[in-house]
């Protein structure tokens, strides 16, 4: 008889969650996030791959009500152990390009995202970090320079996120990683920087004497092409926590130094792992999107990592 009532509960217990709906998966919109190289400041009035791709990650960007955009740039760096500032200048100027005629930028109206900046201290605060809101910063071209090209229309709501000037690939990553729950909330994380950015190893004399930036005369160098394909490897053939160790890794290659004499045009390429690069990112694989050589040395790579797509 007890058996039998065993039997009997199992049997109705069973029912009752033959009747119960499967659950639901829920859902959030993951958005990609991307590193660009954004090279000299030619890049933005001469039309080239890298930047069609850029004016497509834009049209991207739009399609799927991109919140707000949240980018690290290569030209804006704080003093101090653990510091980090956020854009909160209501009214940004913008610092002036050469080579560029003004009317590629100067009637561009930025749109600085104050509620955001306080979205992204409060995240960076959380984790650690000192933050704080400079509301004196002007933009430089490594960040309107993409902006202006991804939504030459009309520039969404931005917030800037300073590098700090010991230029520690980990410490950025980490701003990174506390910055991508951002991702789940419709905000596009942008890194601009450079693959292969050494000033002092480009080759001036065309864009100088001919305004050609793209004039390449002969091959680039051994160690730009090395570090370049460094670059690919680490980004393309790692995902999640791998993509973190494999490019913050790329700092100790053999050609890191040639290929980047100074360190801040790397570190947004840091914070782009970081953002990317979490154990729920396994899986998710950068893809070189574009490429444009400058200066015969410098080499403008674009890489994406992750759609506009749901994410489970
Ligand atoms: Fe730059």
């Amino acid at each position: 008889m007890e058996k039998t009532t065993q039997e009997q509960l199992l049997f109705q217990d069973l029912a009752d969650q033959a009747r119960v709906a499967p659950p639901t998966k829920t859902t959030t919109m993951l958005s990609p996030v991307h590193f660009f190289s954004h090279g000299s400041t030619m890049m933005l009035g001469e039309e080239s791959e890298s930047a069609s791709y850029w004016k497509q990650c834009g049209d991207d960007a739009l399609a799927h009500g991109v919140k707000g955009i949240v980018m690290m740039g290569a030209h804006w760096a704080c003093v101090g152990q653990d510091k980090i500032e956020i854009s909160m200048n209501p009214k940004p100027g913008k610092s002036p390009v050469a080579y560029v005629h003004p009317s590629k930028y100067i009637d561009y109206e930025l749109v600085p995202d104050l509620d955001s900046g306080e979205k992204c201290i409060r995240l960076l605060t959380d984790a650690g970090f000192g933050v704080n809101a400079n509301d004196k910063f002007d933009w430089i071209h490594d960040t309107y320079l993409i902006l202006i090209r991804m939504f030459p229309e009309r520039c969404p709501p931005t917030t800037i996120i300073s590098m700090n000037a010991n230029f520690d690939p980990h410490l950025h990553m980490q701003v990174g990683a506390a910055l991508r729950p951002l991702r789940e909330q419709g905000y596009l994380i942008i890194g601009s920087g450079g693959a292969v950015h050494n000033l002092y190893r480009n080759v001036w004399g065309p864009m100088l004497r001919y305004s050609d930036n793209f004039a390449q005369e002969c091959a680039p160098g051994d160690w730009a092409m090395d570090f370049r394909q460094a670059v690919e490897d680490a980004f393309c053939n790692n995902s999640g926590p791998h993509l973190r160790r494999a490019v913050t890794r790329l700092m100790k290659h053999p050609t890191y130094r040639d290929a980047h004499a100074t360190d801040d045009h790397f570190m947004a390429a840091t914070f782009v792992a970081g953002a990317a690069g979490s154990e729920d990112d396994s899986g998710i694989y950068a893809e070189l999107k574009a490429e444009t050589w400058e200066l015969t040395n410098m080499c403008n790579s674009q890489f994406s990592i992750g759609r506009w797509v749901s994410a489970t």
